[in-house]
């Protein structure tokens, strides 16, 4: 896209996000569209024809874009996730119903299976999806790093819904899956946080994910509201297909309008983070460990802190770790384990115990003591595993936050990553 200001000065950028603050309106480029800026005017051409500049508003707003007494974006971001969760459910839930006024168009009794496809954090989102969509609306889903969807000659079924999820709307990969998923006559939703971008613009029906602008290029909020997107749209399609019985509804939505309190940050557990994290800041790796929903949770919480410490983190499902991870255990590998006392808690128990035999050092963030552990954060009881799932991934991502300042590295801008990847 490009921006100008009243100064005449021209900016050109991939995603909106940088240009907060420096111009208020923008023109998006489309696919072959090529040009130059010279004495602040802007030549757009497509074919050698000459194309009028559609300048659009760009609508994020300037406060976004500071800090607002946070050290960094990223932390100021994790702050945020109760309120901006408060907005994604914003009008969605009527009645004990869900309202998806995005997807009023949508027959879906054509439909019989989902596929989605992500990169990175929303790929994590993606796969606490597909428990979501095959518990919640009985619907088979398959989840695909997009960028091995492209390459892999994929089947493309016209019965089966295609999702992308996209922070930025921008990913090359990401787009491109999409693309070819469109041309083979499948009907694409685009799950996104940004408005105009070029997956909104490609996919069919969109539901946007509002968590305000991002500005950390370690995912952070965009990840919450990605996965109470997904929530809703399970019980939205759940209640289309008629296969949710009404006391579960009842019983989710209950659990979904309690998740932004579960969200606000407790200082003293931050506190507590803060002081622990000054242990974990050598060994020769982190093992996450969880299952069922807390795996991708686990694969997340990895990323986070291999995105901003450098230091090699790896999520797994528990049950998995005799299968070969195991052999890696002593005391100098840290495992971070995700007991919830609402999901499968004697299973993780055995597994834990399993790594504590092998004098593996443990951080253990559970609502249930765990006598084993060598550093715990105590977590708040929840009737719900969402509740459990929002409070972890809280955690993990402020234990990331400390491990990465301790080590006095840029949180907000981690070597070698950008936060919109527009290339292969
Ligand atoms: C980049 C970012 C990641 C992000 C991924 C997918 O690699 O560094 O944080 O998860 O892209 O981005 P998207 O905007 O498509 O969600």
């Amino acid at each position: 896209m490009l921006g100008k200001n009243s100064d005449g000065e021209v900016f050109l950028s991939s995603s909106d996000a940088p240009l907060v603050g420096l111009v208020k309106e923008v023109v998006y480029l489309e696919d072959g569209e090529y040009g130059w800026a010279k004495n602040q005017e802007i030549t757009l051409l497509k074919n050698l024809i000459p194309q009028h500049l559609d300048f659009k508003p760009l609508t994020q707003d300037k406060l976004s874009a500071q800090k607002d007494g946070f050290r960094y974006f990223m932390e100021k971001e994790i702050y945020e996730q109760s309120l901006v969760v408060g907005e994604t459910l914003m009008g969605r839930i009527k009645d004990n119903s869900v309202v998806l006024d995005e997807l009023s168009t949508l027959d879906i009794s054509h439909i019989n299976a989902i596929k989605i496809c992500a990169c990175g954090t929303s790929y994590h989102a993606a796969l606490c999806a597909s428990y979501m969509f095959e518990r919640l609306a009985k619907m088979q889903c398959t989840v695909e790093v997009a960028s091995e969807f492209r390459y892999k000659e994929p089947l493309l079924d016209k019965q089966t819904l295609f999702i992308v999820i996209s922070q930025s709307g921008e990913t090359a990969d990401t787009l491109e899956a999409l693309k070819m998923a469109k041309n083979g006559g499948m009907l694409t939703l685009a799950i996104c946080n940004v408005d105009n971008s070029t997956i909104v613009r490609t996919a069919d029906m969109t539901i946007l994910t509002r968590a305000g602008i991002e500005k950390g290029v370690a995912s952070t909020k965009a990840f919450a509201t990605q996965i109470i997107t997904l929530w809703l749209l399970s019980l939205f399609v759940g209640e289309q297909k008629k296969v949710i019985d009404a006391a579960v509804l009842h019983n989710e939505i209950a659990a979904l309008l309690r998740i932004p309190l579960a969200l606000k940050v407790h200082e003293p557990t931050h506190e507590k983070i803060r002081r622990l994290s000054k242990r974990y800041l050598h060994g020769h790796g982190f093992f996450f460990i969880g299952r069922d929903l807390f795996y991708p949770l686990a694969l997340e919480g990895a990323l986070k802190l291999k995105e901003i410490s450098y230091l090699h983190a790896e999520g797994y499902p528990a049950g998995e770790m005799k299968h070969g991870p195991i052999a890696l255990a002593d005391s100098e590998l840290f495992t971070i384990a995700l007991m919830p006392k609402t999901l499968l808690y004697d299973k993780m128990k055995s597994n834990v115990e399993e790594l504590s035999a092998r004098d593996s050092t443990l951080l253990v963030i559970s609502p249930e003591v765990f006598e084993l552990a060598d550093d715990f954060i105590k977590t708040n009881a929840h009737n719900h595993p969402m509740g459990e799932f929002f409070e972890m991934m809280l955690i993990t991502q402020l234990l990331a936050l400390e491990i990465s300042v301790r080590l006095g590295n840029d949180v907000d801008m981690p070597r070698n990553l950008a936060k919109s990847v527009t290339v292969e």
